[in-house]
């Protein structure tokens, strides 16, 4: 770790001070070697002022205790059909499960309260089908919640609910999740699942709004059912006032941390807030720009720029920030006269290349371009005129048509870049 990524660490440390999260893990996680790790990232969590709720699933736990003793089971996950004895095992697993909890957080010296917060009504017949012990979340008492957390105990919510008579009824722990965040106005929920939803969920986008989220999951119905579960809870819970849902494997070296503390994460985020946004640059960035861009002067990948030639154009410069911090670049030098502009300065910082953020600022850059009178955009770029091709440029060996004092200063550069250009839109091209 070098003094940049504390910089990056430390800028979370009071946007998350006194905030609820909600952390809930699947039972396999609860299970396995990864919960000690997950326990040590619960005590710094609550180290720094953030109030931690626990919930917790149960599925691998009743399925071994169902096969231990002999019985068949109706489901796992508190989803489908919830028969009498299924109703059983799973209130004797949770029972030992939420004790084995209690133990651990004992471990690392948090103190906790199982609370029983959950009011479920039976989920009734679900596509012709009697679910019999099987609840759908009502409502979530956060007030009993929220009196353990002024009192600085950590609430774990196991997945049962009762409905109004007091009968018992098994309730599904992403669902479970989903509503404490919501009635506890929560402003993070995580998911930690065993599985990697980096891995499960492929592609190279990682940070999702609610209808990307959605939309995705109509493509993909073949994903394992608890990944699928987990991104359509996640959209709800973003579109009804939690901000951030992240989706974290748990195998992952210091998954909560790792999520949290850094600007890209380590697993799948859902969001509802301005998680990212791109936007002119202004005077107060010159110096976060020039230090962002300083090691690609050094690498030569761009061209000198001095905090004060920044300043003076600082009018061209467009950034993509998240949370805040700018990491990324580009800048707009119109041309009048000839009513093209110069794509100059892109810049992705890296650790978050492979994002599509590249393809954002030049997309931004060509609008930039449009607005100001320009029809065409062109580069000048030693190290990536490959990737300004991907962007739908295309070599030029006409440098009669750069402005005469550009063609001046690439000529006294003597770094023999390659010239390439764009129409500013598709449509102006044809
Ligand atoms: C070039 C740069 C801006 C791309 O940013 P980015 O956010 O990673 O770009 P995107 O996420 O939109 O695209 C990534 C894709 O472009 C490809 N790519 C990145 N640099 C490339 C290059 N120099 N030539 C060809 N392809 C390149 C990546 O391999 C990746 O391909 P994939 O989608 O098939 O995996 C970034 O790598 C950078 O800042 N480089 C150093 C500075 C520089 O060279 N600037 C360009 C001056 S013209």
């Amino acid at each position: 770790m070098n003094f940049s990524d504390l910089r990056e660490i430390l800028h979370y440390v009071p946007q998350f001070r006194g905030r609820t999260f909600v952390v809930a893990l699947d039972g396999g996680v609860i299970d396995s070697t990864d919960f000690s790790n997950i326990l040590l990232d619960l005590a710094v969590l609550r180290s720094l002022s953030v109030k931690v709720v626990l919930v917790h699933g149960a599925a691998a736990q009743i399925e071994s205790l169902g096969r231990k003793r002999g019985i068949p089971l109706s489901n796992l996950d508190g989803t489908g059909t919830t028969d009498e004895a299924t109703l059983e095992v799973g209130m004797d697993a949770i029972s030992r499960l939420g004790n084995a909890i209690m133990q651990s957080l004992t471990t690392v010296k948090i103190k906790a309260a199982t609370a029983n917060a959950v009011h479920a009504h039976p989920a009734g017949i679900l596509k012709g089908v009697d679910t019999l012990f099987t609840g759908a979340v009502e409502r979530i008492d956060a007030g009993v919640l929220q009196s353990f957390l002024d009192e600085d105990i950590l609430p774990v919510v196991p997945p049962l609910g009762f409905d109004a008579d007091g009968q018992i009824l098994r309730v599904n722990s992403d669902a479970v999740a989903r509503e404490v965040g919501v009635a506890l106005g929560a402003s993070k929920i995580l998911f930690v699942s065993l599985r990697d939803p980096r891995d499960e969920t492929g592609g190279r986008v990682r940070q999702w709004t609610a209808e990307d989220a959605l939309g995705f999951v109509a493509d993909r119905p073949d994903l394992p059912a608890g990944m699928l579960s987990k991104l359509r809870h996640a959209a709800r819970a973003t579109r009804d006032g939690v901000a951030r849902v992240h989706l974290v494997g748990s195998r992952t070296p210091d998954a909560l941390l790792a999520e949290l503390f850094s600007n890209e994460g380590v697993g799948v985020m859902v969001y509802s807030d301005a998680y990212q946004r791109v936007r002119a640059a202004a005077g107060g960035d010159v110096d976060e720009l020039y230090l962002l861009i300083h090691r690609a002067i050094e690498d030569e990948q761009l061209i000198e720029r001095s905090r004060a030639e920044i300043l003076s154009s600082i009018e061209d410069y467009i950034v993509v920030e998240i949370d805040g911090n700018i990491v990324g670049c580009v800048a707009v030098h119109p041309d009048p006269a000839s009513a093209r502009a110069e794509l100059a300065c892109l810049y992705v910082k890296r650790g978050h290349t492979g994002q599509g953020y590249g393809a954002t600022l030049v997309a931004a850059a060509l609008e930039r371009a449009r607005q100001r009178g320009c029809r065409e955009v062109f580069a000048l770029s030693t190290q990536a005129p490959g990737y300004l091709v991907r962007e739908g440029f295309v070599r030029c060996d006409d440098l009669g048509i750069l402005p005469p004092e550009r063609l001046e200063k690439w000529e006294r550069s003597g770094r023999n870049a390659v010239l390439l250009s764009r129409p500013v839109s598709d449509a102006a091209a044809k």
